[in-house]
Order: C-alpha cells, then sequence, then structure tokens
C-alpha cells in the first residue's frame, strides 16, 4: 500500500515587533559586539511587549497561516502547541488559541513540551494522524511558539528571542511533502532546563553546543542508513538555530560525519561551498530575532520557502529539529508544485519592516514587566494581544475575526 502524500500545506510565522540590536547590548555588558555579530553570528533578538506572551504570539502565527492558505476554521480537526514557555502550569495553551482563532468544538487540542523539539513533536504526530485516516480529510494546525529568556547579565543572554510558526498539515500539502522515514536520537542530559519555580532557563552552554552535535550525528545516522549524502541531494539545509553560528557547527559535524573519506582540504572545500549555498542565507530571521526555541527551525523553512518561491518546486531540503534534554530529529521533504505561490503568501520579510527598535534601559523594563497585559503602543497588525491578568486568569483581545 502506498504512502499518502502528508505534509506542510501553509505556513504562518510571527515575530514581535520590538527588537534590541545586540551591539547596544555588547556595549551595555561590556562585550565586544564582533564576539556577537561574528562569534554567535546575531544581529538582533526579537523582545516581547507586555501585552505579547507564547499566547498571543502563536495565535497571530496560526492566523496568518490560515488566512494565507485560506483555510477556514472548520477545516482544523486537530490543534497541537508545542512550546516550552507555556503560560499556565495546567490549562494548554491550545485552549487559547482554539478560542481565539474560532475552530469548532469538534476538535482535539493539547500542548507538548520537549524543549526547542515540541513543535517538531507535533508536526511529526499531525502527519501521522493523517497519514493513519483519523483526520477524516480534516487538518491539523500544529503551532510552535516561544519566549527565550536567560539571566541579564549572563552569556546567553544575548541568544534570547521570541516568535512562533504555524504550520497546517494536511493530504496533498501545497507547500511541502515530508518524507515517511526520518532519524532521530534521544539521550537524558542536562544541557539546558527550566525548573517549574523560574521564568528564565538554565543552562550549560558549552555542554549544550556538544550535545546538539551528538544529536545531529546520531539522528542522521539513523536517517540516511546507506543512502547517500544529504549535503549532496538536498536543495537546502535547515538546523535548529539557537544562535546563527550553531547552524554553521552543525553544518560542518554533517560534512564531517558524511564524508570522512574526504581529506581535510577537500572537507573544508565541500563545508565551506555547502554552507554559502544550502545553509547560511536561509539564517537571516534567526540572525535579526533570535532563538525562537520551538519556532526556530519553522522561521528558516519560512524565509527559504519566501525567498525562492518557485526556484525551489520538485526540490528537497533537509531539517534537523533538536530539543535540549535531549531529543534530535533528522527528516526530509520535498516542495511541491505550485508551492511557490504559498510561500509568497508568508508574509517574513515584511515581519522585519518598521521594527521598533529598544535601547538596552526599555529592553530591561519590558524583561521586568513580563507580560502583564496592557494596549499596544505600536500598530503591530495583530490578530490578538494579551490585555491583562486578573485573579490569575489570563485575558486576551481579539482584533477581528479571521475567517
Ligand atoms: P560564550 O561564553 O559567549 O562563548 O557562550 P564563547 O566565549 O565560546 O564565545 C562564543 C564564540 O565567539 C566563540 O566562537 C569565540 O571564539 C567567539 P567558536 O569558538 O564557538 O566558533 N569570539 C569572538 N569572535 C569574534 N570576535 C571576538 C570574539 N570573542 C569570542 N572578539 C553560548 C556562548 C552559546 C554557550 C551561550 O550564549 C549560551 O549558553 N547560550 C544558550 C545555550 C545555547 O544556545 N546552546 C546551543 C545548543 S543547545 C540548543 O540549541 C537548545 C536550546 O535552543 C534550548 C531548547 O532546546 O529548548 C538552547
Amino acid at each position: 500500500m502506498s504512502t499518502p502524500d502528508v505534509g506542510i500545506d501553509q505556513l504562518g510565522i510571527y515575530i514581535p515587533r520590538h527588537a534590541l540590536p545586540l551591539d547596544r547590548l555588547a556595549a551595555a555588558r561590556g562585550v565586544p559586539p564582533e564576539k556577537i555579530s561574528i562569534g554567535l553570528g546575531a544581529l538582533a533578538m526579537a523582545v516581547p511587549a507586555p501585552w505579547e506572551d507564547t499566547v498571543t504570539l502563536g495565535a497571530n502565527a496560526a492566523a496568518r497561516a490560515l488566512r494565507a492558505g485560506g483555510i477556514a476554521p472548520d477545516e482544523i480537526g486537530l490543534l497541537v502547541v508545542g512550546t516550552e514557555t507555556a503560560v499556565d502550569h495546567a490549562k494548554p495553551a491550545s485552549i487559547f488559541l482554539h478560542e481565539l482563532l474560532g475552530l469548532t468544538s469538534r476538535c482535539r487540542t493539547f500542548e507538548l513540551k520537549h524543549a526547542c523539539y515540541g513543535g517538531t513533536a507535533g508536526v511529526m504526530m499531525a502527519v501521522d494522524w493523517v497519514r493513519s485516516g483519523a483526520a477524516r480529510g480534516r487538518k491539523a494546525l500544529v503551532v510552535a511558539t516561544d519566549i527565550a529568556r536567560y539571566d541579564l547579565g549572563s552569556s546567553a543572554e544575548f541568544t534570547q528571542g521570541a516568535g512562533a510558526a504555524a504550520l497546517v498539515i494536511g493530504a496533498a500539502p501545497r507547500l511541502l511533502t515530508l518524507d515517511a522515514g526520518t532519524g532521530v536520537y534521544a539521550s537524558n542530559v542536562w544541557d539546558f532546563w527550566r525548573p517549574l519555580d523560574r521564568r528564565e532557563a538554565l543552562v550549560d552552554g558549552k555542554f549544550s553546543v556538544d550535545c546538539y552535535l551528538d544529536a545531529l550525528a546520531g539522528a542522521l545516522a539513523d536517517y540516511r542508513g546507506d543512502a547517500a549524502p544529504v549535503v549532496d541531494r538536498m536543495a537546502a539545509l535547515l538546523y535548529h538555530t539557537p544562535f546563527p553560528k550553531m547552524a554553521q557547527k552543525a553544518h560542518r559535524r554533517l560534512v564531517e560525519r558524511e564524508r570522512p573519506d574526504l581529506d581535510g582540504d577537500a572537507q573544508t572545500a565541500l563545508f565551506e561551498r555547502s554552507y554559502a549555498e544550502l545553509v547560511e542565507p536561509w539564517l537571516w530571521l534567526a540572525r535579526q530575532a533570535g532563538n525562537t526555541y520551538t519556532a526556530s527551525l519553522y522561521l528558516g523553512l519560512a524565509w527559504l520557502a519566501e525567498q525562492r518561491g518557485a526556484a525551489l518546486e520538485g526540490h528537497d531540503v533537509g531539517l534537523f529539529s533538536y530539543g535540549s534534554g535531549c531529543q534530535g530529529e533528522f527528516f526530509s521533504g520535498r516542495f511541491a508544485a505550485g508551492s511557490g505561490a504559498h510561500a509568497g503568501r508568508i508574509g517574513a520579510a515584511a515581519l522585519l519592516d518598521d521594527r521598533v527598535l529598544l535601547d538596552v534601559a526599555q529592553y530591561e523594563d519590558f524583561v521586568r514587566e513580563g507580560a502583564r497585559g496592557g494596549t499596544p503602543s505600536v500598530d503591530d497588525g495583530a490578530l490578538c494581544h494579551l490585555t491583562g491578568v486578573r485573579d490569575h486568569k489570563r485575558h486576551y483581545g481579539r482584533q477581528e475575526a479571521i475567517a
């Protein structure tokens, strides 16, 4: 029996309108700016305002995906939110999105977590739900949404960020068909974690880089088997990007693992050429928005799809998802005929227009205030905002119906 084509029908992303240029943060913390712009490859990070949280970021990304794909709320039968920065220990972010998006009650919704891997876990589960026939013709909506926070003044502070991606998963997808075979790697490590009473994550930074690279090697080996090197057959390679230099390190590890037969110079030449062609051009949103945890990989996909458009149709892409703790998954897909038109509706580049650039004092004020709700001081074109938190209950305001 042949496996039906299942994959990403439409993609939507959202990034907060406020951003902190990292040369300003470097100056304030007494760090050479090149350490951040070159050493980490990061230029700016998105900063959520007090009227934004993981629910509003996710709902805004999802509304954009549904609108761009012309998908009605009653077509969605499964809504999964992957996040590691949830707004409540019990009540899932998904149920807020369910209401904000106007989905029908005939829908299964829940939140899931595995650090930055949570979004991909949702994608894999949604794909299986569609492939199994349980979807009965409906689509799944998978939302990856996060706000990355570390202690002020820590070296990890430069790798914060915020953003969300929403993926509509269905049969005969109009954007990207996902391959059934994926490669996985799991191992219990303490590289990054966030105890229940903390808003800021704890991290063993350099160890986390090693854990990521081990997970990539393991997942790649599980994915590839005896097949040809992915570096020779993909039109693009996307990596989870906690900071842009990590994708460069990851790609070097991939080339080393795939082409051990090459001598040092030949391996370096292959790495440099393939990094410039297959990886680097798709890191722009990560350079500008910072680490978006579960959404990071899919921001890269959005940028790739939008920038390359119709030129990608019929071509393959490889994706590596990593979540600390840890879980890695390497998977792949093929851009559908006509996908260029859908990619053109993502609107990723426009999210970087008219950003409000903060100084360090304003950024620290936003961090101290946290998500308390309020009225936006800028027109961010968003579907919804957090209006307030009263009696430990969160209240959201919606601009308009999405469908
Ligand atoms: P650090 O202390 O800034 O590291 O922490 P460093 O001193 O090694 O410097 C970083 C790079 O800058 C080095 O380059 C230096 O040489 C270079 P590299 O050797 O790595 O190629 N450098 C300079 N370059 C130019 N000019 C200069 C200069 N000075 C130094 N003057 C670290 C960096 C990433 C560890 C820290 O920011 C951190 O802990 N971040 C958070 C953890 C993280 O992002 N880990 C990534 C892997 S784990 C992951 O991806 C999962 C995650 O997303 C969470 C989840 O799954 O939920 C984090």
